[in-house]
């Protein structure tokens, strides 16, 4: 009897330390493509992350408006699409020095950059400059025969300035009718025998995924790609779980049923744009308390035992005018929740 206990007493430490091993992914994504912030802000997010034990900053570098990766071959990206507006939070691009010091200063704090260009939709910086490469003011248009060429030399500069085994390419929100209403990509799906647009998007997605593949990269899409289409995601791909208030558990459960590695971000409680009160475009049935954050279904569904799911990801979208200045009173108390939610989950 004795010896049971004290066999018991041995393994308990081991058995608890297993039970709260932190997440692997522990990260938090910052739209810098609606509002520009200041080097010396993203720094102190570095830092406010790393007293957290966060070691992945997702860098949402492009959106509609805004583009904020300065790409040499290129420069009518910025030229055009780091000017989203008149105020001054609005303007302004990342140099590759810049992005290559915050690269640095990470990774002194043990924290990834994980950066995303956010293709097919959402593209309105790029098409501005570009204007053959789209198909609507805000879809790109995959039947032009320059536009994935000109992708892949935008994503080997990413590749080149991160050093990240992860690069985010989007995918989230594709206004598909952009491509029904499209001649040229009626046509490519005739020739490539694709049946519909939610293929088209997967076929298009496939391009990018296997160039950077080739550079041992893996890519990363939002969980919209999962849907409406039965056309095979290519391999080497990571899944961002994010629609929950509009799908539920679904975008995590289809990924896990098809075995890809899924990060989990259910909206709304790690969503941190959404207030705490009603603010902005946020009504009171688009707050999240701090009290709420302890349901999230990112921690309640996590799962230790299984290796597909990387850990969790919080997310501060900066819509409805969320300047730098505001930052702070979003993320704060409530990161801490989110924070210790993925170091002992
Ligand atoms: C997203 O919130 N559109 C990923
Ligand atoms: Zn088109």
């Amino acid at each position: 009897m004795m010896h049971r206990l004290l066999l018991l007493l041995f393994f308990l430490p081991v058995i608890s330390l297993q039970a709260s091993a932190p997440m692997t992914w522990r990260g938090l994504m910052l739209d810098s493509g609606r509002q520009y912030q200041t080097v010396e802000c993203i720094e102190a997010l570095l830092d406010s992350m790393a007293v957290r034990g966060m070691n992945t900053f997702h860098w949402h570098l492009t959106e509609n408006d805004g583009w904020r990766m300065a790409v040499r071959f290129a420069p009518r990206l910025t030229s055009v699409g780091a000017y989203v507006a008149d105020g001054p939070e609005q303007q302004g691009f990342y140099t590759r020095r810049q992005m290559k010091h915050i690269v640095r200063y990470a990774r002194r704090r043990g924290i990834t950059v994980v950066p995303e260009i956010d293709l097919p939709g959402h593209s309105a910086s790029l098409i501005s400059a570009y204007p053959g490469f789209g198909c609507s003011k805000d879809v790109v248009c995959p039947a032009n025969p320059d536009l994935l060429p000109f992708l892949k030399r935008v994503l080997d500069e990413v590749c080149d300035i991160f050093p990240s085994p992860y690069i985010h390419l989007g995918g989230d929100e594709v206004n598909h009718s952009a491509w029904r209403e499209c001649e040229a990509c009626q046509h490519l799906m005739q020739e490539k025998g694709i049946s519909d647009e939610a293929s088209l998007q997967v076929w298009f997605e496939r391009q990018l995924v296997d160039h950077l593949a080739r550079r041992h990269r893996t890519a990363i899409l939002w969980e919209d790609v999962l849907y409406e289409t039965s056309a095979p995601l290519p391999p080497n791909l990571v899944v961002q779980w994010w629609n929950y208030r509009s799908k539920g558990e679904l975008g995590l459960r289809e990924a896990l049923s098809r075995n890809i590695p899924v990060i989990m971000s259910s909206n709304y409680y790690c969503y941190l744009n959404f207030p705490e009160t009603p603010w902005g475009g946020y009504g009171r049935e688009r707050t999240c308390t701090a009290e709420n954050i302890r349901r999230n279904p990112s921690y309640k569904l996590y799962d230790p035992q299984n290796q597909l799911i990387l850990g969790m990801e919080a997310c501060l979208w900066t819509d409805y005018n969320l300047t730098q200045n505001l930052l702070g009173e979003r993320l704060f108390p409530r990161l801490d929740i989110l924070a210790k939610q993925m170091r002992e989950p």
